[in-house]
């Protein structure tokens, strides 16, 4: 269903990798809702993804952009500024741990890995802020969302350092969503999102493990990529132009469960 929530708006979306991605989701609703977009990625995804299949689908530009990088952030902005004069909404969708990658347990994690977790997940987004706040490129109302995971609040055994690289993520929104909304009522804010299979996701070792018990605790199951893209249309829309400095949960309840019928089926039944 198309509400023309997004028309007239200009976003810019990081981290769309494949047609698995959360960010392309996010990409192909708000294009359906009326808005221009630019998409951006590091060069070796634009490379190595199907990017440009995106871009040609919703006659999108493609600006590529190390987000750990403030001279790649600062090239693209000045692009936006070019094509789009000011921006509306930004999503930031990426995240990336080596010590995940690397299958290295927690207590042993590597610190200059660590520190390049925190940097491509987490200060990457304080990065694109303070570009845009030095070029003053949001217009009024902007809104500005990153993806974000429980294990930032809770502990999630093998997310190892990508739960304190999503709890600096949601601290970030907070901090700089109260400078931007004193300067322009513009909105930051993170989502909390389900489990869903992704590139990034299923990296996480026993990714369908966080998968199925999530699912099975959550009275409205997971939710998919589709669902959050929704999300994401209604919080870029003017319709949540109130909503500010919150971490929403996108998970069918299951932030709010201690344990379901079906974990008790599950668990009564290795009893016997
Ligand atoms: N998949 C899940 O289960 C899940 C759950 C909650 C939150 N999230 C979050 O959603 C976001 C998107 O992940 P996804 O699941 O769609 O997976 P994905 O692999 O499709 O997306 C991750 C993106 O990050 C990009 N990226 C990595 N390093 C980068 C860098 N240095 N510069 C620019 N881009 C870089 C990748 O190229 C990729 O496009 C991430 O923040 C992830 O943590 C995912």
């Amino acid at each position: 269903m198309n509400y023309n929530l997004l028309k007239d708006k200009k976003g810019i979306i990081f981290g769309a990798l494949d047609s698995n991605s959360i960010a392309w989701k996010v990409a192909e609703r708000c294009h359906e809702e009326g808005a221009s977009l630019i998409l951006s990625n590091n060069r070796l995804a634009l490379r190595l993804g199907e990017i440009y299949k995106l871009s040609e689908k919703i006659n999108a530009s493609v600006i590529p952009a190390d987000v750990s990088d403030v001279s790649d952030i600062e090239n693209l902005m000045a692009e936006a500024k070019k094509e789009f004069g000011g921006i509306d909404f930004i999503l930031h969708s990426v995240g990336m741990s080596p010590n995940v990658r690397k299958n290295i347990p927690y207590p042993e994690i590597k610190y200059d890995n660590f520190v390049k977790t925190l940097d491509v997940s987490a200060i990457s987004f304080h990065k694109i802020l303070q570009v845009a706040w030095d070029m003053d490129i949001l217009n009024e109302r902007a809104s500005v969302l990153a993806l974000s995971y429980i294990a930032a609040q809770k502990t999630f055994a093998s997310y190892s350092d990508m739960a304190q690289a999503k709890a600096l993520l949601e601290s970030i929104a907070r901090s700089f969503g109260y400078h931007y909304g004193l300067r322009k009522g513009v909105r930051i804010n993170t989502i909390s999102q389900s489990p869903t299979k992704t590139t990034a996701g299923s990296g996480v070792k026993g990714f369908s493990a966080f998968y199925n018990y999530a699912n099975a605790m959550s009275p409205i199951g997971n939710a998919d990529a589709d669902d959050c893209a929704d999300v994401c249309v209604m919080m870029f829309s003017d319709l949540s132009k109130k909503i500010t400095m919150q971490n929403l949960f996108v998970d069918g309840g299951f932030s709010s469960m201690g344990i379901s019928e079906k974990l008790f089926e599950f668990y009564l039944e290795k009893d016997k």
